[in-house]
């Protein structure tokens, strides 16, 4: 008792067991994620970024689309049966930063490959009023005038593969080509077609 009311009364003392307790509370649900299969391996048949999805991804981070869109479907049924199957962590291994998000202003994006058409998307973009009268979401006109030129592109791959994305030399190698010239439209449009296809289909 006489202990526990020194504990009690020492702030410095309080706070370090405090601290403690937290740290192995999270370390304990943390750290065996790192070893787990299903948190670590890549979603059969999952391919990585191209060199243009990745510069989407890119021009998705520097707009702040993640600012109102998640990409993660959660396991509840209202979210399965409105944008299809859940979100597993398998299909997040390549992504760096990843962009689960938690605001939802719009849409959860994760599953969003595929459902429009690209001429669809481009139109959104520019002007989202163009084909969803009573939107809220702000328009990019710019994102048809800027293009890319392909310079660092390589080496954002490079940093991937650093990261474990497994990217061939080839694929390096051929990133400025396959990028210079093309609109920041395209590449955006390009990496939201490719938004969880590997379980798509799945439910
Ligand atoms: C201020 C909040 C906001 C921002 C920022 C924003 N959006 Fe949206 N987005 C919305 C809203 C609201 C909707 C639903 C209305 C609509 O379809 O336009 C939406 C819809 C969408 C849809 C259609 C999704 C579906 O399943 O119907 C796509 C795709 C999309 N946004 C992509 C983007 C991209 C890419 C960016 C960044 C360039 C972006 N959004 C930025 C709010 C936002």
């Amino acid at each position: 008792m006489k202990q526990h009311e020194k504990v009690e009364k020492n702030v410095g003392l309080l706070a370090l067991f405090m601290v403690l307790a937290v740290s192995i509370g999270g370390l304990v649900q943390i750290v065996p994620l790192f070893f787990q299969d299903v948190t670590n391996t890549p979603v059969e048949g999952m391919k990585p970024y191209t060199a243009l999805q990745l510069e989407g991804r890119d021009i998705y981070i520097r707009e702040g689309c993640v600012g109102c869109h998640s990409q993660m479907v959660r396991p509840f049924r209202a979210e399965t049966e409105r944008y299809g199957h859940y979100s597993v962590a398998g299909e997040s291994v390549w992504d760096h930063p990843f962009l689960w998000g938690s605001k939802r202003t719009g849409p959860d994006l994760a599953r969003v490959g595929g459902r429009y058409s690209d001429d669809w998307h481009r139109a959104h973009l520019y002007n989202p009023r163009n084909v969803v009268p009573e939107s809220k979401m702000p328009s990019y006109p710019w994102l048809v005038e800027n293009r890319l030129d392909g310079k660092h592109t390589a080496q954002k791959m490079q940093a991937m593969q650093a990261l474990g994305v497994p990217y061939t030399e080839e694929d390096i190698a051929g990133a400025r080509e396959a990028v210079e010239g093309k609109t920041e439209m395209n590449a955006l449009v390009a990496y939201l077609q490719s938004l969880g296809l590997a379980l798509k289909n799945k439910r």
